[in-house]
C-alpha cells in the first residue's frame, strides 16, 4: 500500500533517491522518475509493465530548459512550444546525452513537454533534473485522471502518489514532430487542436502515415478497458444485449438513453466537449467497475477536443 498526499517535498525526496512517484498533470496522472538516470527510468517501465520499445515523455520546468536536453530543436517546433507551454502539448526533438537512453527506447528523438498543473510545475522547479513520466496506468489500461485511479492500478508498486485533484483536461497531450520537409506531423490528438497549430504555422498539420506506427502509443489498443467496447448509436447497439449486462457512455443530456442499462455515464449533460474530455476516463473506470460485460459508447462531435475523445474511444474499442 502506498501513501497518497499533497506533500511536494515528500515527492522530491523519493525522486532524489531514484524512486518513482505518481504526479498530477492537467492531462492525466504521470508515473515520474529522474529522466537522466537509467535505473529510475527502468523502474517506470517495470511498474507499468510497459514494453521497453515504447518511449516516455520528459517533463521540463520551462521552455528555456528544452535546449538543455536536446541537440537541436526545429525553430517551428520551438515556436509552437513557446505558444502552448506550459500546457498539454508535446514536441519531439533530438536528445542529447543527459537524457538516459531507456527514456527514448533507442530513438534519437525525445518527447518534451512543460505541464501547466501548478503542483507539477512546482515539483519540476524543485528538482535538479527533468521527469520522465508516462501515464500512470498499467500498460494498455485506461489512463488515470484521479489519485484514486492511480492507486487502483499501481499502489503496490510505488511509494507515493502526489494528489493534485482531478485532471482538468482529461485526455493526454497533443504530440507533434517536424518531418524532413519542415512540416508539422500530428502524432496524437489532444486539447491543442490542429486548428490551433494552423493558427501559428499557417498550415494544416499532417496526419501520421497510417501504415506506420510513429508514436508507439498509437498502437490501436492503447487505451483499452478490461471489458469490450463498441461505438455507435446507443439505441441500436443496446437492442442486441441484455440491458443489465451493458454499461453506456452517452455524450450529453440529463437522462439515460437506455434507461435500464446497468450503468450510464453522461460525459457532459450540457454537451460541452471540454467537460466531456475531463470526465471521459473517470466514466470509463466507473463503467468497468460496474460489473457490466460490455461498454457501448456514443462518438462525440468530431471537432476541437472532440477529435481526441473520439480517438481514445476508437482505440478503446480496437
Ligand atoms: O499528457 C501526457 O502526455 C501524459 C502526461 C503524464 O504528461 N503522458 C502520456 O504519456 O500520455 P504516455 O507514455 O502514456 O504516452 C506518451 C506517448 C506514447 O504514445 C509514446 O509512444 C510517445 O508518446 N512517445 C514518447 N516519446 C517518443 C519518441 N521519442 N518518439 C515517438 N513517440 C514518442
Ligand atoms: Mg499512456
Amino acid at each position: 500500500m502506498c501513501k497518497t498526499g499533497t506533500d511536494i517535498q515528500e515527492a522530491v525526496t523519493y525522486l532524489l533517491q531514484g524512486d518513482i512517484v505518481a504526479i498530477p498533470t492537467e492531462t492525466v496522472y504521470g508515473l515520474a522518475g529522474d529522466a537522466t538516470r537509467s535505473e529510475s527510468v527502468i523502474r517506470i517501465y517495470e511498474a507499468k509493465e510497459r514494453p521497453s520499445f515504447n518511449p516516455l515523455i520528459v517533463h521540463i520546468a520551462s521552455v528555456d530548459e528544452a535546449s538543455k536536453y536536446t541537440v537541436h530543436i526545429p525553430p517551428i517546433l520551438l515556436r509552437l512550444a513557446s505558444t502552448f507551454w506550459p500546457g498539454p502539448f508535446t514536441i519531439l526533438a533530438e536528445k542529447n546525452t543527459l537524457i538516459a537512453d531507456p527514456v527514448t527506447a533507442g530513438s534519437p528523438l525525445v518527447a518534451l513537454r512543460v505541464p501547466v498543473h501548478p503542483m507539477a510545475l512546482e515539483l519540476l522547479h524543485s528538482l535538479p533534473f527533468p521527469l520522465a513520466a508516462p501515464s500512470a496506468n498499467l500498460f494498455g489500461r485506461i489512463s488515470p485522471t484521479t489519485a484514486q485511479h492511480v492507486a487502483e492500478q499501481l499502489q503496490d508498486r510505488i511509494p507515493y502518489i502526489l494528489d493534485g485533484g482531478p485532471c482538468s483536461v482529461g485526455v493526454e497531450s497533443t504530440i507533434v514532430k517536424c518531418n524532413a520537409e519542415g512540416e508539422i506531423v500530428l502524432l496524437r490528438e489532444g486539447a491543442i487542436t490542429a486548428a490551433m497549430i494552423r493558427e501559428i504555422t499557417g498550415k494544416e498539420p499532417l496526419q501520421p502515415d497510417a501504415a506506420r506506427i510513429e508514436a508507439p502509443g498509437m498502437l490501436k489498443s492503447h487505451y483499452a478497458p478490461i471489458i469490450p467496447v463498441r461505438i455507435g448509436k446507443l439505441q441500436e447497439m443496446a437492442a442486441e444485449y441484455d440491458p443489465t449486462r451493458i454499461a453506456c457512455l452517452q455524450f450529453e443530456g440529463k437522462v439515460p438513453i437506455i434507461p435500464n442499462a446497468r450503468y450510464t455515464g453522461i460525459l457532459s449533460p450540457r454537451g460541452d466537449l471540454h467537460e466531456a474530455a475531463a470526465r471521459l476516463f473517470a466514466l470509463m473506470h466507473e463503467a468497468e467497475a460496474s460489473g457490466a460485460d460490455f461498454l457501448l459508447a456514443e462518438a462525440v462531435p468530431d471537432t476541437g477536443i472532440g477529435r481526441a475523445i473520439n480517438d481514445r474511444l476508437h482505440r478503446a474499442s480496437a
